[in-house]
């Protein structure tokens, strides 16, 4: 069994769902709390801030660490996504991660392997259509991971809007025992939501992707200044955006978080929500317009 001490903070590294199980269990027969990091490692200070998010709230924090392959289409970038262990493990310590869940695919979908979780519709719009076996790859690995760890809190990023509501959605339907909760988005100076993926950006992509957040404060300050309709506000959005010339619109939305389906007036619980191809890499940012 691999189970690595970190001499200095006491942080462990764990392969083995049969370990973890153990470890925890440990912790829960002494009253302690359990919250869980999911995440698929390249850490950015995103990550970083769940566990800063999640810390107060829990007394031992496990994070998560596994590139999830069924959450990737075939022709999409599970080779070629960034993975870094060694940096990712520095920086979780430093964070004050109390453990790294560090799985192997073997370890989490052993073969033969035949069930998955899929939120019906929810997982259809939006990025689902492009991506159609994405949020049944996530609603899976996210299922499993509050099985094997069992946590009390887990937390997510807004940034993955549709991520968060799905799995929202799940932990109802499924009456999972867990309290999800909710880190906003950490953006760079510039104002591109930190990303795993920014890495692929060529330098000129790079240069232009803070088009996407320039954008969603344009429509923020016209809701502001009395706009509600959609379609007003996603053609400001979508001029903007198209200003950029190596910019591909894939969808611009106003949408209702209850179903995540279209509206046509800005209201409570609805947002904006967008995807945008610079080259290859696939970028999605979002903005409420109200708390
Ligand atoms: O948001 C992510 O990094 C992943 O989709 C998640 C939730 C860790 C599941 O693999």
């Amino acid at each position: 069994m691999k189970v690595f001490k970190d001499s200095e903070t006491g942080m462990q590294i764990i392969n083995e769902i049969d370990k973890l199980k153990t470890v925890l269990m440990d912790y829960r027969k002494t009253g302690k709390r359990i919250g869980l990091v999911p995440t698929m490692g390249y850490f950015h200070e995103g990550h970083l801030s769940l566990i800063d998010a999640i810390r107060g709230k829990v007394d031992i924090v496990v994070v998560s660490l596994f590139v999830n392959p069924t959450q990737f289409g075939p022709a999409e970038d599970l080779d070629r996504y960034p993975r870094d262990f060694k940096r990712d493990e520095r920086l979780a310590r430093e964070r004050g991660a109390d453990i790294i869940f560090y799985p192997g695919v073997k370890e989490m979908y052993p073969e033969p392997f035949f069930t998955y979780v899929v939120t019906d519709q929810l997982s259809e719009v939006l990025c689902g259509k492009s991506r159609p076996v994405h949020f049944r790859g996530v609603t899976t690995i996210v299922a499993k991971l509050f099985n094997i760890v069992q946590p009390d809190v887990a937390v997510f990023g807004r940034k993955d809007a549709q991520q968060l509501i799905i799995i929202q959605r799940m932990v109802n339907d499924l009456n999972f025992p867990v309290e999800v909760i909710v880190a906003p988005i950490v953006r760079e100076p510039d104002g591109l939501a930190m990303s795993s993926r920014n890495v692929y950006l060529s330098e000129d992509e790079r240069k232009q992707a803070p088009i996407i957040y320039a954008a969603l404060q344009k429509a923020f300050e016209t809701v502001q200044n009395g706009e509600t309709n959609a379609e007003k506000i996603k053609q400001l959005i979508r001029q903007k955006i198209e200003s950029a010339e190596l910019a591909r619109i894939e969808y611009i939305e106003l949408i209702a978080e209850r179903d995540l389906q279209p509206v046509d007036r800005v209201e409570p619980g609805s947002f904006v929500a967008v995807a945008v191809l610079f080259g290859k890499t696939r970028l999605i940012d979002n903005l409420a317009f109200f708390n």
